[in-house]
């Protein structure tokens, strides 16, 4: 099989290894890929926002398989594009993507079809939003309606900072035109588990869960990044409570998605807080997470072409997803001063120990190839996962992995995977 991956970042290595590693695998393509991706793909200077070019060039090498891995491509639409031109591509289709793409969609279809989630107010005006927030119960979580690269999500303490978090989402625009439509939500409080599964339009298939840090600094303080690290399994997530979501959360969505004639093929990522009334959706994501990636993914038994296609054709019943029985942690290495701004363009050493082996990898997130070398080009640069036969044996690989790769300006969490010592 020719496969191609849309995508560039430490997800879409992870997702290239696996790929990788079919063994119904020919040819792989990625656009535009990354210094890392490049070890098992050939890379083509294409953007994931070049509909066109993208469509041509898998006509061209005949492509028996596109996966589209990030969320921007696949809200504007580009499954429906691939597949007109007789296309096969992973990922659902605009009219599904749409679970992503708006949170007050997604909420609104929560709320229709009894999935446990914040309670909450959409608003498309800013005066109306302003009026409620003067009665609200603090604190508050105000949420831009579109896609803001996981940064649109503001928690307000008091009325003052939901006032300012108004002026930003809707009249500022800081998030653009995601701001356009706002969620007023409920405040809640418990543990995040990321749930990510396979979906081929009726039929969902868990994956392994995990849980991701989002926060830049270390016990959870600083901004808001796209994620510092992540780990696989997570122990909070039990047999039982994903037997509870399988009946109130994940198999509902699928439903409810298929009801409303936007059937969901590919992947389902919910974000999930299990909150002291019972587990409840933070948020849909429609792809893979980065970098839950990168920990859940080399710990798939499967081959994965084989998943995907089944999801595409509507056969997912009849695949036996496993994981391994281990468990695996990623340690995001990022420029120092990112998510604001940070430097670029210093050159990385120490990767070739990552070379060939089973037990500990090195994802690029923001990297970039030049006169031989590899440079950071990014906020997060590496993703550096290692497997263990138990979380803390793999926290531990993974942080004396984090010393092999120097670089200027190297920053990481050192509390990623804290909460499993709470186990
Ligand atoms: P989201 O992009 O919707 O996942 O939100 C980003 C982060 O904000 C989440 O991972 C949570 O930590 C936090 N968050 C979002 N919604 C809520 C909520 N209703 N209550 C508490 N925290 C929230
Ligand atoms: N790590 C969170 C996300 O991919 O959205």
């Amino acid at each position: 099989m020719n496969v191609m991956i849309v995508g560039g970042g430490g997800r879409e290595h992870a997702i290239a290894l696996s790929v990788s590693k079919s063994s119904r695998l020919t040819k792989l393509y990625a656009a535009p890929g990354n210094a890392g991706i490049a070890e098992y793909a050939e890379c083509v200077p294409i953007g994931v926002m070049e509909f066109e070019k993208l469509r041509d060039f898998a006509l061209e090498k005949k492509v028996d398989l596109v996966i589209v891995a990030p969320d921007d491509p696949l809200a504007a639409g580009l499954v429906d594009v691939l597949e007109e031109a007789g296309l096969k591509a992973f990922g659902p289709r605009k009219n599904a993507a749409i679970l992503e793409g708006s949170k007050a969609f997604s909420k609104d279809l929560m709320k229709k079809y009894n999935i446990p989630t914040a309670a909450y107010e959409n608003f498309d005006d800013a005066d109306a939003a302003l009026r409620y927030l003067e009665s609200a119960k603090y604190p508050v979580v105000l949420k831009a309606d579109g896609l803001a690269l996981g940064k649109g999500v503001l928690i307000c303490m008091n009325h003052d900072e939901a006032v300012a978090g108004v002026r930003e989402i809707m009249q500022d625009k800081k998030f653009g035109n995601a701001g356009n439509r706002m969620v007023v939500e409920e405040f809640m409080t418990g543990r995040e588990v990321s749930v990510l599964s396979y979906v081929d339009g009726k039929t969902i298939k868990i994956m392994s869960s995990a849980q991701d840090h989002k926060r830049a600094k270390d016990n959870d303080q600083g901004l808001n990044t796209g994620g510092m690290g992540t780990f696989s399994p997570s122990p909070f997530f039990t047999k039982e409570l994903q037997e509870e979501c399988m009946k109130t959360i994940f198999q509902p969505t699928v439903d409810a998605m298929a009801a409303e004639g936007r059937e969901f093929k590919g992947v389902i990522f919910f974000g999930l807080m299990l909150t002291k009334d019972g587990p409840k959706v933070l948020e849909y994501n429609a792809r893979f997470g980065d970098p839950e990636a990168q920990v859940v993914l080399p710990r798939m038994k499967n081959d994965i072409l084989d998943v995907m296609e089944a999801c595409i054709d509507g056969t997912l019943d009849k695949i036996d997803l496993q994981f391994e029985d281990n468990a695996a942690v990623c340690v995001v290495l990022a420029s120092d001063g990112y998510p604001l701004a940070y430097e670029k363009g210093k050159e990385i050493t120490g990767l070739e120990k990552f070379k060939g082996s089973d037990e500990y990898f090195c994802f690029h997130a923001g990297t970039k190839a030049a006169d031989g070398k590899i440079l950071t080009n990014g906020g997060r640069v590496l993703g550096v996962t290692a497997k263990g036969s138990d979380l803390k044996e793999a926290r531990k690989k993974a942080y004396e992995a984090t010393e092999w790769v120097q670089f200027e300006n190297k920053y990481m969490r050192h509390d990623i995977g804290k909460a499993i010592d709470e186990v």
